[in-house]
């Protein structure tokens, strides 16, 4: 059965390109990124990892932890890194894990055999502190993620697990958010004092309440 939202992440201890780690303890109590890319020295994954390198700061500043994944060797791993440090203007500071054995990739269903039955696709878990999947996103090989989707999303759930609020279609951080349902207008006037727009008694609007 493969993971789905709200399971616990399942734990593993790996070789990585900055060790070997346990991964619970490797993300403490924070939040954590687990990203698997097809194969090393490949041209999108090359992209990929440039760009979660330019934004370790912005996934640093949300106390999230960020590790990528493939199925290649950590020799293979620490070459490329060289590559992507060269070629996207980066310095990756994240681990790499080498999953030789695939034991990590099949935990996590990253290998989805009718796309591929050796490389793993891009997956994407997002970890919470209580070690559960929040965000679970698949992408084909041919397809770079967008890395500044994963922090808006980080930022709704990292709002969301405080207040009890939701974000619409497309919010961005410092955007109006939505109370909940399960929130009455009356309390929700009372909980939230910069205001409630209702719009409809199922469609009530509030300033981000931690801004
Ligand atoms: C790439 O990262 O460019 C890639 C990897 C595997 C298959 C296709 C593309």
């Amino acid at each position: 059965m493969s993971l789905r939202l709200g399971d616990i992440a399942p734990n593993f201890q790996a070789q990585t390109t900055a060790g070997d780690i346990d991964f619970y303890e490797y993300l403490g109590d924070g939040w954590g990124v687990l990203f698997s890319h097809p194969a090393d020295y490949t041209p999108v994954c090359t992209t990929e990892l440039g760009k979660t390198a330019l934004l370790q700061e912005e996934f640093a500043k949300r106390n999230v932890k960020v590790l990528a994944l493939s199925v290649d060797p950590l020799d293979k791993h620490k070459g490329w890194v060289n590559d992507i440090n060269e070629t996207q203007n980066v310095n990756v500071g994240f681990p790499i894990i080498a999953d030789q054995d695939k034991s990590i990739a099949n935990a996590y269903g990253m290998i989805h055999p009718n796309a591929s039955e050796t490389f793993t696709v891009r997956s994407l878990f997002v970890i919470g502190p209580d070690k559960k999947v929040k965000l679970m996103i698949t992408y084909p090989a041919s397809t770079g993620r967008n890395f500044y989707e994963v922090l808006r999303v980080i930022d709704s759930l990292q709002l969301t697990a405080n207040y009890s609020v939701a974000t619409p279609a497309d919010w961005q951080e410092g955007q109006d958010v939505i109370v909940v349902t399960s929130v009455s207008t009356e309390d929700a006037i009372k909980k939230f004092p910069k205001g409630v727009n209702v719009v409809k008694p199922y469609l009530r609007y509030t300033p981000q309440p931690n801004k």
